[in-house]
């Protein structure tokens, strides 16, 4: 069965609402139904743009998804500054990023703190695009396939099989975000290809034909084509390329140079 491939665009914490809302607008104008038919195209603002450009979809019909970079694993309460998934899927948000590395390392989140994101963002009708990634020093000490299976299992505690299925796993090696170094497709693909087998192993072998795995690290308007091409990586998260319209409508549009 063939895989959607997914891109979605991390801005990370960057852009107000009206930069935002100005985005879109110059990323959809580069944009045919062919692009939209052939790959899921997803933008993942900050939580302050999130309204604007949920109006802005479904006043225009765009064929555009709305993720969120993270959100409470807490129902509602007293959690001053925290944003929960209900409240999200309010604003008909279909994804939420669990545990960016940025979130594990700047914010301490834990996997077992991030499996709770990922079962809450399930609970209420949203699908976790859940990251995954070792560092430059756990790479170099030869643990990267043992750091990602560690997380993509602990990540998926009392997550099921369908649910399992319909997510999306991001492999972001930490050392390729935001430094302009990628991991060499061959790589990523073998990464990805990792992440599958192990999805297959916790489940079963159909679960993984339909996981959606993307990669994310530096991937920009020159290599995106190159990564999207190989069998394992059915998508990519973009960070600094996708804050440029044009930039981010080159990788959308990767699969007319196949
Ligand atoms: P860059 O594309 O800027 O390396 O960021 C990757 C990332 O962290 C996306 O979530």
């Amino acid at each position: 069965m063939a895989r959607r491939p997914i891109i979605a665009g991390n801005w990370k914490m960057n852009l107000d609402h009206l930069e935002a809302i100005g985005l879109v607008q110059r990323l959809v104008y580069h944009l045919e139904p062919r692009d939209y038919e052939a790959t899921e195209i997803v933008v993942v603002p900050p939580f302050t743009s999130l309204r604007s450009i949920q109006t802005l979809i479904q006043g225009d019909r765009l064929d555009i998804g709305l993720g969120a970079q993270q959100c409470s694993e807490e129902e509602s309460g007293a959690f001053t500054g925290e944003v929960s998934p209900a409240m999200l899927s309010r604003l008909d948000v279909g994804y939420v990023l669990c545990g960016h590395s940025e979130r594990r390392t700047l914010f301490g989140e834990t996997d077992e703190l991030v499996n709770r994101k990922v079962r809450a963002v399930f609970a209420h009708g949203m699908l976790p695009i859940l990251c995954v990634g070792e560092s430059a020093e756990q790479r170099d000490a030869g643990e990267a396939e043992a750091i990602v299976t560690g997380q993509v299992l602990a990540c998926l505690e009392e997550v099921s099989a369908e649910q399992a299925a319909s997510m999306v796993i991001a492999y972001e090696p930490v050392w390729a975000i935001g430094t302009g170094r990628t991991a060499t497709s061959g790589d990523a693909d073998g990464m990805c290809a990792t992440v599958r087998s192990v999805v297959a192993g916790r489940y079963e072998q159909s679960v993984a034909d339909r996981l959606r795995v993307q990669y994310g690290g530096s991937v920009k308007p020159g290599n995106a084509a190159e990564l999207l091409r190989q069998p394992d990586i059915d998508g990519a998260l973009v960070g600094g390329a996708s804050l440029d319209a044009d930039d981010f409508a080159v990788i959308c549009r990767y699969h007319r140079t196949r």
